[in-house]
């Protein structure tokens, strides 16, 4: 067999063969046939976007708080006015709604199987979000916690109208959990109301000792 009879063989069994584990085959036995599918590289989502080396001065100048320390040293430098609101309301349909959902009860358009998991703390309208301080919410948008991403990139003051949006968000779900309360105390006193004339009749018919 000439050399460029043998070259053609090897070339043929790539063809009909073509495929990853041959190459692999080869690659184990001839190093030099390095291919690209044996590089080290990272799977896309394998690490989780990394944050800065602590001490690290951002490029805009604004200091950094972690969790705890937005929690314990933070007050929202605004008052809620309707300004602050309609700006908090436009970043949150930007940045938190496919999430946490166009009311906050956690029903955004990515959350479902195979997504991000339909867990209860998606809800951030409930109890338990409401007991959080302003400085822990805005702290929560900026280094983020668990499945939920951090948005740094949100500037600071932006940050805290959407703590504010976040809070009317909050009072809504309150004031409908209170007119359920009501409305569901209205029908049990009016449910009470029937049966106890119902037990009226009973006793005015039926005749007593
Ligand atoms: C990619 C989905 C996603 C987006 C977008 C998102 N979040 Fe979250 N958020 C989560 C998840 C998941 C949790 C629960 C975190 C955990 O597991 O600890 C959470 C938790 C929270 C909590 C704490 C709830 C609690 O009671 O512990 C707050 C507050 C919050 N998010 C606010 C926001 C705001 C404001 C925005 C928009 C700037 C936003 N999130 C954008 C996924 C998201």
């Amino acid at each position: 067999m000439t050399a460029r009879a043998a070259a053609t063989v090897v070339l043929a069994a790539f063809a009909l063969g073509g495929c990853d584990d041959q190459i692999k085959h080869l690659d184990q036995r001839t190093p030099f046939f390095n291919t690209m599918s044996w590089q080290p590289s990272l799977e896309a989502y394998e690490e989780r976007a990394r944050l800065p080396v602590p001490g690290t001065m951002p490029i805009d100048g604004e200091r950094t708080y972690d969790l705890l320390a937005a929690d314990t040293m933070l007050v929202s430098p605004i008052s809620g006015t309707e300004a602050d609101l309609a700006r908090g309301a436009e970043l949150y349909s930007q940045f938190c709604t496919v999430c946490h959902g166009v009311t906050g009860a956690g029903d955004g358009s990515v959350v479902g199987q195979n997504r991000i998991p339909d867990i209860p703390l998606l809800n951030i309208r409930g109890e338990l979000t409401r007991g959080y301080t302003d400085g822990y919410i805005w702290g929560m948008i900026g280094n983020g916690r668990g499945l939920m991403p951090p948005y740094r990139r949100i500037p600071a003051m932006d940050r805290w109208y959407l703590v504010a949006y976040v809070r009317q968000l909050q009072a809504e779900a309150m004031a409908e959990e209170a007119a359920a309360a009501e409305a569901a105390a209205a029908e049990a006193a009016a449910a009470e109301a029937a049966a106890e004339s119902e037990t009226g009749e009973v006793r005015g018919t039926g005749g007593g000792p």
